[in-house]
Order: structure tokens, then C-alpha cells, then sequence
């Protein structure tokens, strides 16, 4: 019924900014979008692939005249690595340029830059092209994770001259983008403790298991923002979804028992040294209406290297939610390795890398399913963890990485956003791979909700949503000690109806090795030098029962 009204009324009820009717917000390789000037003359969309190592942008410019665009260390041109492109009467023109001065560009010798298309209407000229995030040319600019000035110019006509005041530079962070606040209605929920102590030990674990304020209809959090009181000892924020059977809250130390500690549908995640977070401009998590009743458990990681006592904290997050309902509610699903149970399954000590797997079998989804378009991932494990790798399966062939973290860092988790959304079709499958460390441990590791236990999860932020909160499986506990793992039971687990399918069989299918992108430069005709070697140590199907609860 809720549903029913909603869908009805959406055409009314959700807006996208857009900078033409040629940028769709449909734009599935390139989300993200930025004005580069005041007047909103001249809008570039951009997306990327971090796998592949490339970068795609569109620029719209309101002119018919040329445009120009490129990466300068400090926001002029001198030293700059600039595209020109446009439409002329004699057709389109596209090259890539550096400046050495503030004067007419010259052109690279190694064109760096591929051209994908070129169009212009009355009154736009819209160009789209694509490189290589890293580039072997000193004559480019090397695009990093940091915040990076961008310069713009454009012409009234097709000669490229002088652009007069028709030029810009805006600072933008390519890789990590997150939008400037616009602060249109300030509604947000807060998570947050409240005045705690903070033990003087080296770390703290503080876990506040709460409702949020009543909201009687839905509404759709777009943007979670930490607000940080102690910045020289919260190290880490989590925010947990409850199962509906956690009905208590609590207020206190983590993993001593609580029925709560069992609230792990990840949210919002929080790393030191992060920012906020975005969702897509079509898209919110859904929270109130319906939902009114369930709790939420904030985890907070106090590091408190010189066991200072007396000190207090309120820090926390805040969940922005939006005037109007959005387009799609985003789902968040666990797929990885499941860790609930009597099953027995350890990590031995002293292994320098150990390997686990988790799948997830789209095809055992019961319901008819639609495309997920999938927009961020966020990678857990706990304090073992060294590298986390989700692939993406179709028809038997891993196509594509949906996560990558070959440096994991329990202490510096952050949310990933993609920087394309990445499609799931029905009948695809879903592998989580994670590789611990125990050389400095003694005794074997389980799978468990404690910091010293282990965890193998990937939470999977997509819209539109279905109602499958997770898709885990669990290895074959016959086979405990060996780096291959030969089966799964899998499981799959119904968010609101409390109701879970099992299946017993399933298998790990080969992950490919982690592509080398180094510097490459791409143009229309060789594109990729990414090396798509297939990991040899293939592994085999079995299947069994095992029986759980
Ligand atoms: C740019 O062009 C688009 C499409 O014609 C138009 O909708 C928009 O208002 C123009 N923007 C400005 C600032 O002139
Ligand atoms: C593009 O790549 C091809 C093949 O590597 C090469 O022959 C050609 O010269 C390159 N073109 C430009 C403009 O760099
Ligand atoms: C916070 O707690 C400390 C002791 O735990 C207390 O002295 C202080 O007054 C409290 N502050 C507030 C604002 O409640
Ligand atoms: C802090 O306390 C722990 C034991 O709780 C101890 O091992 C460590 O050396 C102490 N650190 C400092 C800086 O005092
Ligand atoms: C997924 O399920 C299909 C149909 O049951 C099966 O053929 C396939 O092997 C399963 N894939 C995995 C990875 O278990």
C-alpha cells in the first residue's frame, strides 16, 4: 500500500539536477557532477574505473564555440595540462595541450586523451573523452585522491584565441568526491554518545544501541556527516541496523554479551582522516515510516595511545535526510562469509595469509529480480584482516571487481564509493575473498562479533532495493585449516519478513589476480593495458548439508 502511493506519486516528488538534457542523471559511468563556474555556463560529469585505471569526463559547456579543459597545480595555466575540443563547420576537433605559460597551449606529443564523442545543440557544446587515472607522460597531469584544481575556458567561435574572462579553475576531488553541503533543509537524525568516559586504555570499543526520533513517514538519508568532539582519539564510527528482535537499548561497553552486539547491518561507516558521505542524487536509505521501531547500534573505537583518563566524548554522525523522498530507496546488502552459528570454522594461528571466501547466488534470490545498480561498497573484517577482493560473476566468468582493498587497514575503514555504478543482473554472483594475517597469534581465530574474532564482509550499497538484507554462505567446516576453501551453505536472509532460505550447495569459482594499472596512456585505438591474468589456483564445487541454529 505504502509502495503503491509512492510509486504513484514520484513523477511529482523527485528532482534531479542536471546540467542538460543530454547529461541524464541515468548516467551510469559517469555520476558524478560539478559546476566549474558561478554562472552554471560550463558543467563536467566524470566517473572512473578504478580497475581498469580509467577516467571518463563529459563537459557541457553553453557555447557553440570551442571548450577547453585541463589540471593545473595551481589554478592557473602555466604548467597546466589542458583538452581543447569543439565542433566546427569543418567537423570536431579534439587535442590534448600543455601550457608552459599563459599563452596559446602546445600541443603533447603523446596525445593521452581519446575522444568518445562530440555534439553540440543550439546552444551546447558537449564533450565527452576519456584517460588513464595515472599517465606515463610528464606532459599530463597525474590524477590522485586528492583534491585537485581543475581550469576551464571556452570561445565564442570555433578559432581557438584568447578567452578573455571566459575562464575558471575550481578545486575537486576526482577520485573522492563528495558534493558541498547544500544546506536547503538542515533535517538530520543524530547518532551520537553522550558526554562517555573514555577508559584510560589504548582502545575503547563504546556501543550505544538506540531508536531514532519517531519519523512518521519515510524519508530518505542522503548524506551521513561525522561530528568529531575528540579528533585525537575517535578513531573509527560505525552505524549498525538492527535485527528486529533487538528491542533493548544499551549504552556501554562493546562485545560484553549483548544481545545487540548482533545489530551488524552496516550503514554508515566513519574512518579517521574521512569525510562525509554521499549517495547518489537519485537515491536515499530509507529510514522512519514503516521502519519507525528499529534500533540502530552506533559503535565507537576510542584510540588512546597514552591511556589518558578523564576524558569525556560526544561525538557521532549525522544522517541528513532530504525534504523529498528521492527516486529509489538504496539497499544495503552483507554478502561475505557468515559468522553466526555453531560451525566451528577457525582461522589457524601463525598463518601469514590465509584466504576465506563468501558467495552470493543471485539466481537463489526467490523473487524476480530487477537490476541493482550498485554505487559503493564498504569492506569489513576485523583486526586480521590484510586485503579484501569482491568479484563480480556472470554466466561462470568473473566480469569485472566489485571492491578491491589490497592494503586493508582495520583501523582506516571508509565507505568506497564507486566511481561508476556497476550493474548486478539477476543470476549473477557475488564473491568476497579475504586474507588474514595471524603470524603474531598464538591460538586459532573465529568467525565472531569480537574485535579479536574475524569477520569476511562486503555490505553492498545499491538501489533499487529488494528486501534481502544478506546473502552470505559459509565454508565447509570439514575442511577447516586449508587456504582453499571446497564448499558453501548459503544463506539468505529477508530483512522485514525476518525470513531466511538456505541452499547447500555452492562453489568458489576462480578470482581473477588483481589487475597492475601503472601508467599507461590510452587513446581511440589501444585503450587498456590492464593485465587480466587469471588467478591458476582454481577451486572445485562440492556440496553438503550442514546444519545450523
Ligand atoms: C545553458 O543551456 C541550457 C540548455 O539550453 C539551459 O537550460 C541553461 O539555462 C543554460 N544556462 C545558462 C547559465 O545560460
Ligand atoms: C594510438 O595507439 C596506436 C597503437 O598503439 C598508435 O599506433 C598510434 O600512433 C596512437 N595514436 C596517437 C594519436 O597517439
Ligand atoms: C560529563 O561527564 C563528566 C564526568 O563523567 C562530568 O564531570 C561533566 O559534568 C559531564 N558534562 C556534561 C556536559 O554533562
Ligand atoms: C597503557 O596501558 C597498557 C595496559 O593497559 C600498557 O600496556 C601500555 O604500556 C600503557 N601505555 C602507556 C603509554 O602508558
Ligand atoms: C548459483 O546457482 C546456480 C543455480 O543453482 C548454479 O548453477 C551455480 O553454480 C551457482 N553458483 C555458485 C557460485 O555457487
Amino acid at each position: 500500500m505504502g509502495k503503491y502511493i509512492m510509486r504513484s506519486l514520484l513523477p511529482f516528488l523527485y528532482l534531479f539536477s542536471v546540467c542538460t538534457k543530454g547529461a541524464g542523471a541515468s548516467d551510469l559511468t559517469m555520476p558524478f557532477m560539478e559546476y566549474l563556474d558561478q554562472n552554471h555556463m560550463v558543467c563536467l560529469k566524470w566517473g572512473f574505473d578504478d580497475v581498469q585505471g580509467e577516467i571518463t569526463f563529459k563537459l557541457v559547456v553553453n557555447t557553440t564555440g570551442w571548450v577547453g579543459f585541463g589540471f593545473s597545480t595551481n589554478g592557473g595555466m602555466k604548467g597546466s595540462d589542458i583538452v581543447i575540443g569543439g565542433l566546427g563547420p569543418s567537423g570536431h576537433y579534439f587535442k590534448d595541450y600543455y601550457a608552459i605559460r599563459n599563452s596559446m597551449p602546445l600541443v603533447d606529443e603523446q596525445q593521452s586523451y581519446s575522444l568518445l564523442s562530440m555534439t553540440e545543440t543550439e546552444d551546447q557544446t558537449i564533450m565527452t573523452f576519456q584517460r588513464s587515472i595515472k599517465s606515463c607522460d610528464d606532459q599530463d597531469f597525474h590524477i590522485t585522491n586528492q583534491p585537485i584544481k581543475l581550469i576551464y575556458a571556452y570561445g565564442l567561435t570555433d578559432d581557438i584565441a584568447y578567452h578573455q574572462s571566459r575562464r575558471g579553475t575550481k578545486e575537486v576531488n576526482l577520485l573522492n568526491f563528495t558534493p558541498r553541503k547544500i544546506v536547503t533543509n538542515p533535517n538530520y537524525l543524530s547518532a551520537s554518545v553522550q558526554n562517555i568516559s573514555v577508559p584510560s586504555s589504548h582502545t575503547y570499543y563504546h556501543c550505544k544501541v538506540m531508536k531514532f526520533p519517531a519519523l512518521s513517514t519515510k524519508r530518505h538519508v542522503y548524506r551521513i556527516e561525522p561530528v568529531i568532539e575528540n579528533i585525537d582519539i575517535v578513531h573509527h564510527m560505525l552505524l549498525y541496523r538492527c535485527p528486529s528482535y533487538v528491542t533493548e537499548p544499551y549504552d556501554s561497553q562493546c562485545y560484553m554479551g549483548n544481545i545487540g552486539d548482533s545489530c551488524f547491518g552496516i550503514v554508515a561507516v566513519w574512518g579517521v582522516g574521512g569525510g562525509p558521505f554521499e549517495v547518489p542524487e537519485n537515491v536515499g536509505i530509507p529510514f522512519g515510516g514503516d521502519d519507525n521501531d528499529r534500533f540502530y547500534r552506533l559503535e565507537v573505537h576510542y584510540n588512546n595511545p597514552n591511556n589518558e583518563s578523564g576524558r569525556t566524548d560526544s561525538s557521532g554522525l549525522r544522517l541528513y535526510y532530504a525534504d523529498q523522498l528521492r527516486q529509489y530507496d538504496v539497499g544495503i546488502m552483507a554478502t561475505g562469509v557468515l559468522q553466526f552459528g555453531d560451525l566451528d570454522y577457525n582461522i589457524p594461528p601463525k598463518a601469514p595469509q590465509f584466504r576465506t571466501y563468501g558467495v552470493c547466488n543471485t539466481t537463489m534470490f526467490s523473487k524476480v529480480l530487477v537490476n541493482g545498480d550498485l554505487f559503493a561498497v564498504l569492506m569489513h573484517t576485523h583486526l586480521a584482516g590484510r586485503k579484501v577482493r569482491v568479484g563480480h560473476y556472470r554466466n561462470g566468468k568473473q566480469i569485472d571487481f566489485l571492491g578491491l582493498d589490497e592494503n586493508y587497514n582495520f583501523e582506516l575503514q571508509q565507505s568506497y564509493n564507486l566511481g561508476n555504478i556497476k550493474t548486478i543482473k539477476p543470476g549473477d554472483e557475488i564473491a568476497v575473498e579475504c586474507t588474514y594475517s595471524t603470524t603474531s597469534r598464538s591460538k586459532v581465530t573465529k568467525m565472531g562479533l569480537a574485535t579479536t574474532d574475524e569477520m569476511c564482509l562486503a555490505f553492498m550499497l545499491y538501489y533499487p532495493a529488494i528486501d534481502i538484507s544478506t546473502c552470505i554462505s559459509h565454508p565447509d567446516t570439514t575442511h577447516p585449516f586449508i587456504d582453499a576453501i571446497i564448499f558453501l551453505y548459503h544463506i539468505i536472509f529477508s530483512f522485514s519478513q525476518n525470513k531466511y532460505s538456505v541452499n547447500e550447495n555452492g562453489i568458489i569459482r576462480e578470482m581473477m589476480k588483481t589487475p597492475t594499472v601503472t601508467c599507461m596512456n590510452i587513446n581511440a585505438s589501444s585503450r587498456l593495458c590492464t593485465s587480466w591474468i587469471v588467478n591458476p589456483a582454481g577451486i572445485m564445487l562440492f556440496l553438503l548439508w550442514i546444519a545450523i541454529m
